[in-house]
Order: structure tokens, then C-alpha cells, then sequence
């Protein structure tokens, strides 16, 4: 249940989405076009460093205000609130790692969001297994230079600061080291805009890092501690894709209710028939299961117990139940579910990724399963 300021910050995002979002949203998806304009509103908002101290231009809120944001902002569009999520994952990784000079330099413009901030680590070849990555980062005068690609990258080619891991020392985990390369980095390019099943507001782009050089400034930490960086990173991140997987699924709800009350066949609304209250009832219950997860999972992080199991387990219930929700609104509504004069089929193109992204949900089951051996054991 949403406190007192969630409630409010709702309705101001609300407001904001219905405004400034839905009226172009149809013609952006079928055009796949970013408005920087609307994520500069959010910042407007507040709610592009919600996290983030005060003295870097944050509102120093809790991960679960972030969260009812998120929610908030994915009933209308998951592009933006993932525009938001990731680029709010890339403040926590400078303010968490970065020393106080990264910090002054990176983050007030993230946090106004004046800019944006992409988290580079997948590569075509390490994935799931992101530790074998293979883009490097060689020491020379002053900084490093890096060589490599990397794959799926969310805000490429939009974004001002990107957090790139790349190998400094031997194979595995401990030889990846962060860094932060700002846009504009001679060596630094982009590839084509991916196309995409969904997310088609949010451009996906490869990032092409060739002899890149990156100041010794921007090295996060020292060398060797990218991945421990990413993955705590990812931890927090986890949680925010639930948060906007519920939002999904909510507005998916809403749509299919709506519609059951209006459609009528054998003379009577569809909603009186039990085969679909039902169908409804596993919805509401499934979406209510997600968002208590993310609420447990995001109250952990902001009373300073990160507890990784219940991220990863926010992260696959709810976007498991994000996938059943909307193909479920689809089938409600029928025909007309599958064209894009009704919002379900997007809601469902969307969904599919969340599945996908920030650690497949089979990752999630691994990362479940391996904190359930370490409890044993300890
Ligand atoms: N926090 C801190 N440290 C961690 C950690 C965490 N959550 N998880 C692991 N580590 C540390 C381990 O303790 C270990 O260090 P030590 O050896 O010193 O103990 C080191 O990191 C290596 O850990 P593992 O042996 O567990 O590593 P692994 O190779 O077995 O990988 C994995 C584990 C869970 C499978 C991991 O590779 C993983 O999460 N893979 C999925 C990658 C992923 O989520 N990619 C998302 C891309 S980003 C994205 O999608 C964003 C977007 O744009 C939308």
C-alpha cells in the first residue's frame, strides 16, 4: 500500500502521464521515437534522482518511492519508466562507488535528468554470463584505453554517462573493473537502433568502444571490482523492473475490466460470466502477489539489508506475472485485443522483455537457488 507522499507523487505522475505521455504514445511506439522533452519533464518532477542525496540534486527518497514511481509511470509506459530505471541504476553505482569527484562531475545532470545514464555489460557473447566478458581496458598514460562492444544496450547513443565493464586482468569475475565513459569519448560509437518485439520507444543500440580512451579519473574503485559493482547494481535494479511489471500488469487489469463491463454477447456483459471473473480474480491476485514482493524487496534495501534472494524473487514473479497478465488481457478482450486500437497488445509486447532483461528469469532462479545453499550452510 502506497504511504501518504507515494500517493501524492502518484498523482502527480498520473497527471503527467495522462498530459504528457499518452497523447503521443500510440504514434511514438508505431514511430519508436524518444522524446527527450518528456523524460527532461520527469526530471522536472523530481523523480530522476529520487534516490540520490540532496547535495547531488537528488531528492534523498526511499527505493520504495522509486518503485511506486515506477509502477506509476509503467501503466502508461514501460520505455520511460525503464529510461528512468536503468538511468536511476547508474546514480547508485556513482554514489555508492564513485569518489567525491565523480560524483560532483557525474551526477547533477543525471539527477535533473538533463541526461541519462546507460549500464553497459552484456556483450554478444556473455550474456547470461556476464563475468565472460571480453571487451578490454588497457593501461596506458593517465587512463585506459578500451577496445570491445557491447550488446542491448538501453539509452544508447541517448545517453550522456555510460557505466562500461571491461577486463583490466585475467579471465573470471575479479579481472572486470567500471568504468565511467562519458558521451562524446573519442572511440566511442554507437550501432544501428535495434528493432524491436516492444520497448519500441526506448531506443536499444550496440555500444562500440575502439580504442576508446577513458581518464584514470573515471575508473569506479579500483581494478578488479567491476562485476561485484554490477552485480550489486543489478540487485537494486532487479527490483525496479518488478516495480514497473506491476505497473504493467495493472494497467493490463484495468483494461481487461473496463472491457469486460462494457462487452456485451449473449445478451449480457461478459464480466457476468464466471469462466472470466475468474480469469480476472488470478489476475488481481497473481499482480497483488508481485507488488507485496517488490514492496518487501524494496523496504529491505531502504532499512539497509539488501537481500538479494527477494530482488531476484521480485524480479521473476512479478514479470512472470506481467507476461500471464497481459496475454490474459488480450484474450479478454479478443479481436479487438489483438489490434493497437486497444493498449493490451503493447502492454504484452512490453512485458515479454522484462522477462529478459537485468538477468533472464532463469538467472533469477539460480541466483534464488544459490542464496538458498548459503543459508543452509550458514
Ligand atoms: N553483489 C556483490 N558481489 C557479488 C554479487 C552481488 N549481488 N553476486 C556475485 N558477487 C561476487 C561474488 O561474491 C564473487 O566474488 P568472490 O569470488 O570474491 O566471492 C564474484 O562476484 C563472482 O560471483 P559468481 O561466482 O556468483 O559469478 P558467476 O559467474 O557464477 O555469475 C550470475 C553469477 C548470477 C550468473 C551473474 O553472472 C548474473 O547475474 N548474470 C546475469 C547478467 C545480467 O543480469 N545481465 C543484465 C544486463 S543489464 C540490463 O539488462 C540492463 C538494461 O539495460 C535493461
Amino acid at each position: 500500500m502506497n504511504n501518504e507522499l507515494q500517493a501524492e507523487i502518484c498523482q502527480q505522475i498520473e497527471r503527467y502521464r495522462k498530459d504528457h505521455i499518452e497523447p503521443t504514445l500510440e504514434q511514438d511506439d508505431h514511430s519508436e521515437n524518444f522524446r527527450m522533452e518528456i523524460f527532461s519533464g520527469l526530471g522536472e518532477l523530481g523523480l530522476c534522482g529520487m534516490t540520490l542525496p540532496e547535495k547531488y540534486g537528488g531528492a534523498e527518497l526511499t527505493y520504495s518511492d522509486l518503485c511506486a514511481t515506477l509502477t506509476e509511470l509503467a501503466k502508461s509506459s514501460v520505455s520511460y519508466a525503464v529510461t528512468l530505471s536503468v538511468s536511476t541504476m547508474v546514480q547508485s553505482i556513482i554514489n555508492e562507488f564513485g569518489n567525491e569527484s565523480q560524483k560532483k562531475k557525474f551526477l547533477p545532470s543525471l539527477t535533473s535528468g538533463q541526461g541519462i545514464g546507460a549500464f553497459c555489460l552484456s556483450e554478444s557473447s556473455s550474456g547470461s554470463d556476464a563475468a565472460a566478458l571480453k571487451t578490454t581496458a588497457k593501461k596506458t598514460d593517465g587512463g585506459y584505453i578500451l577496445n570491445g562492444s557491447k550488446m542491448w544496450i538501453t539509452s544508447g547513443g541517448i545517453s550522456e554517462t555510460y557505466i562500461v565493464m571491461a577486463r583490466t586482468g585475467a579471465e573470471g569475475a575479479k579481472g572486470i573493473s567500471a568504468f565511467i565513459v562519458p558521451s562524446g569519448s573519442e572511440g566511442l560509437s554507437f550501432g544501428k537502433k535495434e528493432s524491436k518485439m516492444g520497448w519500441k520507444v526506448s531506443p536499444t543500440r550496440e555500444v562500440i568502444l575502439e580504442n576508446c580512451f577513458v581518464s584514470e579519473e573515471n575508473l569506479l574503485q579500483s581494478e578488479g571490482l567491476g562485476f561485484k559493482i554490477a552485480m550489486a547494481a543489478l540487485d537494486k535494479g532487479r527490483i525496479t523492473i518488478g516495480a514497473i511489471a506491476v505497473g504493467l500488469a495493472k494497467r493490463a487489469l484495468d483494461e481487461s475490466v473496463k472491457y469486460a463491463l462494457e462487452r456485451k454477447q449473449f445478451k449480457q456483459e461478459i464480466f457476468n460470466f464466471q469462466g472470466l471473473q475468474f480469469m480476472l480474480a488470478d489476475m488481481a491476485t497473481e499482480i497483488e502477489c508481485s507488488r507485496l514482493l517488490v514492496d518487501q524487496a524494496s523496504h529491505y534495501y531502504d532499512q539497509g539489508i539488501p537481500n538479494q534472494k527477494l530482488a531476484s524473487m521480485a524480479k521473476l514473479k512479478s514479470t512472470d506475472t506481467a507476461m500471464k497478465v497481459t496475454t490474459d488481457a488480450v484474450q479478454i478482450l479478443g479481436g479487438v485485443g489483438y489490434t493497437t486500437e486497444y493498449p493490451v497488445e503493447r502492454l504484452m509486447r512490453d512485458a515479454k522483455v522484462l522477462q529478459i532483461v537485468e538477468g533472464t528469469n532463469q538467472i533469477q532462479r539460480v541466483v534464488i537457488a544459490r542464496c538458498l545453499k548459503k543459508e543452509l550452510q550458514a
